[in-house]
């Protein structure tokens, strides 16, 4: 399958265009800082302008970008709920309301939310509300879009490659490893599955 895959260099990217390229798919990468295919998903021109260069007949999209900012409750004003909703949540879903001009019928999107909106910590509010968000409107949306296109989102714990990063924040979670992860949406780009939120 062509594969589009947005935010294809972060910890969590890394892993999962490892197993679709493992899987013999063709991964046509982009990120931010991409020299080749950048794209700024809180851009609506700018994830055109990547639509544009890749071209129609994509056969899935997987997303694995999105930022939302940590801090304690009290420092969260609306500029960092809409930065959090800006980049994660409506970025994404940007690449999906688009996609459907270049992704064949039958075709999927696959989302990232993560842990945080299950399983709240400290100074995590905004990540919470995004991912609650996305987990709310992947299934709501792939019922509408039942029968042509499928779309899910994986919900992943931490990853093992970054724990470090998120110690002062995860105390003491369980990790997953990247393989695993990227085991998740392998299953949403190759099998019927929509509407689903793969917890890990
Ligand atoms: N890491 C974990 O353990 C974990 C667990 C659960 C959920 N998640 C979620 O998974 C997602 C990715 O996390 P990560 O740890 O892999 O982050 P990361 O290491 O910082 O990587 C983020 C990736 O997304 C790209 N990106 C960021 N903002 C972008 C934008 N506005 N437009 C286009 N590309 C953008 C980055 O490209 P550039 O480098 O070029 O900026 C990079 O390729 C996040 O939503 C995070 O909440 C992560």
């Amino acid at each position: 399958m062509k594969i589009l895959h947005v935010g294809a260099t972060g910890h969590v990217g890394e892993p999962v265009g490892a197993a679709l390229r493992e899987r013999g798919h063709d991964v046509v990468s982009a990120h931010r800082s991409s020299a080749d295919r950048p794209v700024d998903i809180t851009d609506p021109e700018s994830v055109r302008a990547l639509y544009d260069t890749v071209g129609p007949g994509l056969d899935a999209v997987v997303v694995t970008a999105g930022t939302t900012p940590y801090a304690p409750w009290d420092e969260i004003g609306r500029e960092q709920l809409l930065a959090g909703l800006t980049s994660k949540f409506l970025g994404q879903v940007e690449l999906v309301r688009q996609g459907v001009g270049f992704v064949r019928e039958g075709g999927s999107f696959t989302l990232t939310s993560g842990i945080l909106g299950r399983e709240p910590v400290r100074t995590g509010s905004v990540a919470a509300a995004v991912n609650g968000a996305l987990e709310g409107w992947v299934p709501a949306t792939a019922g509408e879009l039942w029968g042509r296109f499928r779309v899910n989102v994986v919900s992943t714990t931490v990853l093992t490659e970054s724990r470090a990063a998120y110690s002062s924040v995860m105390p003491g979670y369980p990790a997953v490893d990247g393989s695993e992860v990227g085991l998740a949406y392998v299953r949403s780009v190759e099998s019927m599955d929509s509407g689903r939120v793969y917890v890990l």
